[in-house]
């Protein structure tokens, strides 16, 4: 719980104990808020996506007026989960018996259920969900105690403004499985510690000493660090840069903003570039992670879009896979009964910060 300075870092276990990641579970992700990634995953017509967080098959709904809701993706008739993937759809219909429900929960056909007493379509809707949009972003709540979705985020908005993140449009999205705990795949992306011994021929150079973290008032941390020009792409194709975000003025025309929203999201606006991780734990050692690349809106009109988003997904895929054979390594070590608590270096403040946030959740019953 102390500063960087002067803070070990986490117990090894919590990185390899599946009793650890349960306590998480319960404490973290079915707590307060989480961002489920960007709102244009869903299509502005009809459409659907099937989620997960903290175990839990999740549903996120737009219907044909553009509301987006959320619900559970379990049938009220007998449980079934209902939809798998994304895509559009007008109503949803149960595999199993064939209840239908409409896009705003509503069950709206339940066939042979006339003699069942008391039964009123109106009292087996679809389970509701808490669900806010910020600056493009979506975000969750399991907790009926959590805060207002306003309260969790703070000055986040305030902050993020400069880069007029709920303009940015997904350009690609993917997902991967890391060997490796869901916390040590954020810490890294998290510090510029490793960046000259796991990235010295790639990205490093892209970036010089980032500013000290901000201090925030909500659940999230960011750091800001000025360089030349974007951070989207590698030096031999800096003559493929998409246009800049226009927002940007002063200090913010060159450099990167790193943000962790609490627990399980982490993203970066570079000039050109908005780039994120989703974390979704599938055991202590095995993360599945859901990555999205958003670049502004002008950029899809150029006549060589294709060729220079490449070059950017080029840049991205490259620095993960060095950082997913240095993750492995790092949880193979942990693992073991003789790792023991390390310390920070000068360059890992949010690491440090992000160990405080979990110690006082984990340990708050
Ligand atoms: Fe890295």
């Amino acid at each position: 719980m102390r500063p960087a300075e002067a803070a070990e870092s986490l117990p090894p276990r919590c990185y390899s104990s599946q009793d650890f990641l349960d306590l998480e579970i319960e404490r973290l992700f079915r707590r307060g808020w989480h961002c489920v990634g960007r709102a244009d995953r869903l299509s502005d017509g009809e459409s659907y996506a099937a989620i997960e967080l903290a175990g839990c098959p999740l549903l996120l709904l737009r219907d044909a007026d553009g509301t987006l809701r959320a619900f559970a993706n379990s049938c009220r008739h007998r449980g079934t989960r209902l939809l798998d993937g994304d895509g559009s759809c007008r109503r949803i219909v149960c595999p199993f018996h064939g209840w239908t429900y409409a896009l705003d929960g509503r069950l709206i056909g339940a066939p042979e259920m006339e003699e069942t007493l008391d039964f009123l379509k109106e009292d087996y809707g679809l389970l509701p969900l808490r669900l806010g949009t910020r600056d493009g972003f979506v975000f969750l709540s399991l907790d009926a105690d959590a805060p207002e979705l306003e309260v969790w985020l703070g000055d986040f908005s305030a902050l993020h403004a400069p880069w007029s993140l709920g303009d940015m449009v997904t350009a690609r999205r993917r997902e991967i499985e890391a060997p490796c705990n869901w916390k040590l795949y954020l810490e890294v992306f998290n510090e510029y510690y490793h960046l000259r011994s796991v990235h010295p021929r790639s990205i490093a150079g892209l970036f010089d000493r980032p500013d000290p973290p901000e201090a925030v008032t909500g659940q999230y941390l960011t750091q800001f660090g000025s360089h030349e020009g974007t951070a989207g792409l590698l030096d031999r194709h800096r003559d493929l840069a998409m246009p800049a975000i226009e927002s940007l003025a002063g200090r913010n025309r060159g450099g990167t903003r790193y943000t962790w929203l609490m627990p399980g999201f982490a993203f970066a606006v570079t000039t050109d570039l908005l780039w994120m991780h989703q974390v979704t734990p599938l055991a202590p050692d095995r993360t599945k992670v859901t990555m999205t690349a958003c670049f502004p809106s002008a950029a899809f009109d150029l006549p060589d879009y294709e060729a220079r988003a490449a070059a950017y997904f080029e840049r991205l895929d490259l620095a993960i896979a060095e950082d997913l054979a240095v993750l492995a390594e790092q949880q193979a070590g942990l693992s073991s009964p003789l790792a023991r608590p390390g310390r920070f270096s000068r360059l890992e403040p949010n690491v440090a910060a992000f160990g405080r946030w979990l110690a006082g959740r984990v340990s708050d019953g």
